[in-house]
């Protein structure tokens, strides 16, 4: 698939790299204040939140390490059953360190919540969950991210790393697909 044709797809155009790039430097900004002196974990979930945790890293002015999980949800279907199973775990031991989990986006806000109960399991010295998008009209409010970049309106999103069936990650830009690119 050409990258033109990729951007034919596209409804419109959510937040652009300019938005993107301003918004990420003030969460880099605020995780640079709060663990300045912490050494945290910064966790990547595969393969959608990519862009986002490579920019937002390296807005954070402090040291870091970095480790990535992929993770695949149980279950047929669209729906998110929240349950999820370790396709890829960390390489290094959480325990007694301070961890940043950073995920692409909240639908049902299930996955997170999975996540971080079993990042939890590890005893690591505190947890924080920052997102970059989050759609709040779809869950709980108690399971919202500690930190997120942006709220959005229940539609289909693509690009800065978020897919529809493996395609569309490699657009510069978060935009909204159109139907019938996967009616
Ligand atoms: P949740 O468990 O329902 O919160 O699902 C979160 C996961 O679903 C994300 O990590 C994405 O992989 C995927 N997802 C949810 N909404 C979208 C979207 O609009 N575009 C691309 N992927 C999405």
């Amino acid at each position: 698939m050409h990258i033109t044709n990729a951007q034919n797809d596209i409804e419109s155009i959510l937040f652009s790299e300019t938005q993107l790039r301003s918004r990420v430097a003030e969460l880099g900004a605020q995780l640079t204040a709060e663990y300045a002196d912490k050494h945290p974990i910064v966790v990547c979930i595969l393969k959608g939140a990519s862009f986002f945790y490579a920019d937002l890293c390296r807005m954070m002015q402090c040291h870091i390490s970095m480790d990535f999980i992929a993770v695949s949800s149980y279950g047929a279907g669209s729906q998110s059953s929240g349950v999820v199973r370790i396709l890829k775990d960390l390489d290094t031991s959480i325990t007694g360190r301070h961890v940043i989990i950073v995920e692409d986006i909240i639908d049902s806000g299930l996955t997170l919540k999975h996540l971080r109960e079993l990042l939890s399991a590890r005893k690591p010295a505190s947890i924080k969950t920052v997102c970059l998008l989050d759609k709040h009209e779809r869950h709980d409010p108690h399971i919202a991210a500690d930190l997120c970049g942006f709220r959005i309106p229940d539609a289909f999103v693509v690009g800065y790393g978020l897919d529809y069936a493996g395609y569309y990650r490699n657009l510069p830009y978060i935009g909204v697909l159109k139907r019938a690119a996967y009616a």
